[in-house]
């Protein structure tokens, strides 16, 4: 029986993706590193650390920083995503996101955050559902990052429930595979190919509807 359900933030629960490749995107054009919003995809659900390196290896500016550099660039990023998060109102939760955290709730199912963001909290308390969540993992505790299953295991720990008991919801690759090496029940939200391993996918948010969801999970 599904008792809980953990969500990634980014692209799930609001478009702060957007704003994520918006703040990537000045520093790469500083850089003189072209990025461009398929190459975006490969950094959704990552570090931000783990986002820099990927970016610094398209530009083949692996070698070239050192990690205190490292750290200046991805702090001068942070800075600018910041900016523009303070615009984040209720208003910008996600199509059927408020009806899905409204049915678990009456359907006493209980919910945790699994965000590799370390912003996630603020973004809850501006998305006005932080009260919503039962529990949040903290990103700066974890030893590996998505697509490692570390997140989504003290996701489920954190509710005191089993990954059987509970369902993970990604927009990310890498945060389907996640889910799915935690044991958990995988669902996906974008496209076919990007979506590919989940155990179930819609196309859009609007489409996260608690009954399709929980007839898959028990099938
Ligand atoms: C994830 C995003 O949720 O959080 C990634 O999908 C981002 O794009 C990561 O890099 C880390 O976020 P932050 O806010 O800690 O830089
Ligand atoms: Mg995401």
């Amino acid at each position: 029986m599904i008792k809980g359900f953990i969500f990634d933030l980014d692209g799930v629960l609001t478009d702060t993706a957007e704003y994520h490749y918006q703040a990537w995107k000045k520093l790469a054009d500083k850089l003189m590193i072209p990025l461009d919003r398929e190459m975006n995809e490969q950094l959704k659900g990552i570090s931000r650390m783990d986002s820099l390196n990927r970016i610094l290896a398209i530009g083949n500016r692996t070698e070239v920083y050192s990690i205190e550099e490292k750290e200046q660039l991805a702090d001068e990023k942070n800075e600018d995503y910041k900016k523009l998060i303070l615009t984040v109102t209720p208003a910008d939760l996600l199509p059927g996101i408020a009806d899905l955290l409204t049915d678990l709730k009456a359907a006493g199912i209980r919910v945790a955050l699994a965000s590799a963001s370390k912003n996630g909290p603020v973004i809850m308390d501006r998305l006005g559902i932080s009260d919503l969540f039962e529990t949040v993992v903290d990103p700066a505790e974890l030893k590996n990052g998505k697509p490692d299953p570390e997140i989504f295991i003290k996701g489920a720990k954190q509710l005191n429930l089993t990954p059987k008991e509970c369902v993970g919801v990604e927009d990310a690759k890498a945060g389907i595979e996640s889910i799915n090496a935690a044991g958990i029940f995988s669902v996906g939200v974008g496209t076919k190919e990007m979506m590919g391993k989940a155990d179930y996918a819609v196309a859009e948010t609007s489409e996260l509807k608690l009954a399709d969801i929980l007839k898959k999970a028990t099938n």
